[in-house]
């Protein structure tokens, strides 16, 4: 099976030990995660080894329990029967005589919030209706809830509707996939686009679609009515790289191409409405609000003004190309992605507040966690880092056999999605 519980017992000794092990290893060693295997033993107390599950403690153990390259730092994990969700439930209840139950949710509440101070506010978010149990009060988990892989393409791109029942995504198999987050049955979308899909976004609050691609295009579904696409917006002269629907004039698309242009589309008349300069990698909207576009072009990321077309913002310091940008739900904050670092913006000042550095992962894309507004989700090669921005702690969950190339998360459902070029799409929660 490769299904694993993860369980985060984040507590500080555990967090400063760890962190002491990184520095240890960045000293050590300037490479990436493949050779750490087994550190993750050195890093837990063993009094929080529970006894039903030994194997899973040793390197051997975690060999056989599948594709794990490395055992995560800050993390204990537990080898689970493969039923899921469920049993993640179960080993939490199973855990409970082994830990200070109290103290182990004051440190998880501790890990995920601002401080100490507002620690109810995040659980708070937790209880939404469609979580008839939050878990607040067993602790925070994070795993693998589902897999869906392609016969023998990557995965690029991946996006949630706004109902969080269906994750589209595209890749390399030029074709589509819709995903029915209740049955996990799915559907194909004709293959139409001639090259790589290069990015795929739900018109909000609809059953529409767009879908980018290398052959210059971007093309708009309904999924509802699948046969073929409904139209096809042709101008860009190079590959479309990146496209976005505005929040609330949903109206209105944008994409943007290799050569850094950026194209504003009306859906409803099939026109361009305008062009400007300013984006080669990837384009979003500012949720809610939709006042300001992030643009990422080389280093550099771009915030224009959606209705006058001024730039507010040009955002400078990192060193290699941006690969991906994303807001959090509010619209307050941008992170932005390239290789060896990420960086969190506060689009009121503008300002860059929280950074964290790759430690040798190839970061890539990038979330902000459905229920916790300070944990940013990062995609590398191969893992998953949960990095808690205020804080500066992280926790890296194993998670694909290649690079993680997008990221989705549904505020509806709390489920997070991560695309690959292993040629699956993964559901975490
Ligand atoms: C999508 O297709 C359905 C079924 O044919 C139709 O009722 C609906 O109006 C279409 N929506 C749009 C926006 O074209
Ligand atoms: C598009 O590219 C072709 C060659 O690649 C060039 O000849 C043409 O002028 C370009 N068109 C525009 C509108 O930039
Ligand atoms: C999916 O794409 C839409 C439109 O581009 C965007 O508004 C929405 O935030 C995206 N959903 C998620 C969960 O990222
Ligand atoms: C989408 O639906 C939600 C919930 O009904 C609503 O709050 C939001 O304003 C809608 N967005 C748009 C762009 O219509
Ligand atoms: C965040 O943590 C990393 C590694 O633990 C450290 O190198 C970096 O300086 C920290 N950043 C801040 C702003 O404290």
């Amino acid at each position: 099976s490769r299904d694993f519980v993860v369980l985060f017992r984040t507590n500080w000794r555990l967090l400063q030990l760890t962190s002491q092990n990184n520095r240890k290893r960045k000293q050590a060693t300037s490479s990436g995660p493949a050779n750490s295997t087994g550190t993750g033993n050195t890093v837990g107390p063993s009094a929080n080894s529970p006894p039903s599950t030994p194997s899973t403690h040793t390197p051997e153990g975690l060999a056989v329990a599948g594709n794990m390259r490395h055992v995560p730092k800050n993390l204990m994990m537990y080898g689970a029967d493969g039923t899921g969700l469920a049993s993640s439930s179960n080993q939490m209840d199973d855990l409970e005589p082994f830990g200070d139950v109290g103290s182990l949710d004051d440190n998880v509440e501790s890990f995920l919030s601002n401080d100490e101070g507002d620690a109810r506010d995040i659980f708070a978010a937790l209880k939404s209706p469609t979580e008839p149990n939050p878990p607040a009060s067993k602790g925070f988990t994070f795993s693998e809830v589902n897999c869906w892989r392609t016969s023998n393409s990557k995965i690029v791109c991946c996006n949630f509707s706004s109902d969080g029942k269906i994750l589209a995504s595209a890749g390399h198999e030029k074709k589509a996939v819709l995903w029915n987050m209740e049955t996990f049955q799915t559907q194909y979308l004709p293959e139409e686009h001639s090259l790589i899909i290069t990015d795929v976004r739900f018109r909000p609050n609809s059953t529409q679609l767009a879908t980018s691609s290398f052959d210059r295009t971007v093309k708009l579904w309904n999924i509802t009515d699948p046969a073929f696409s409904q139209h096809t917006f042709t101008g860009h002269n190079y590959s479309v790289t990146s496209l976005d629907f505005h929040p609330k004039k949903t109206e209105l698309l944008c994409s943007c191409d290799g050569n850094g242009e950026i194209r504003y589309w009306n859906v409803a008349q099939h026109s361009c409405i305008r062009v400007i300069k300013g984006g080669t990698a990837q384009i979003r909207f500012q949720p809610s609000t939709g006042q300001f576009l992030a643009a990422a072009s080389e280093s550099v990321v771009s915030i224009f003004d959606v209705e006058t077309h001024t730039k507010k913002y040009t955002l400078q310091g990192h060193n290699t190309d941006v690969q991906s940008v994303c807001w959090d739900n509010t619209g307050e904050y941008l992170a932005s992605v390239s290789q060896d670092l990420v960086k969190v913006w506060s689009v009121s000042s503008g300002e860059c507040i929280h950074e964290v550095s790759s430690n040798g992962n190839k970061f890539h894309s990038c979330v902000f966690h459905p229920s916790y507004p300070n944990l940013l989700v990062i995609g590398g090669y191969q893992s998953l880092e949960l990095w808690n921005m205020v804080k500066n702690q992280s926790m890296t969950v194993p998670a694909h056999d290649g690079l993680i190339a997008s990221l989705a998360q549904s505020p509806v459902t709390g489920m997070v999605a991560s695309a690959s070029h292993d040629n699956s799409v993964k559901l975490w929660k």
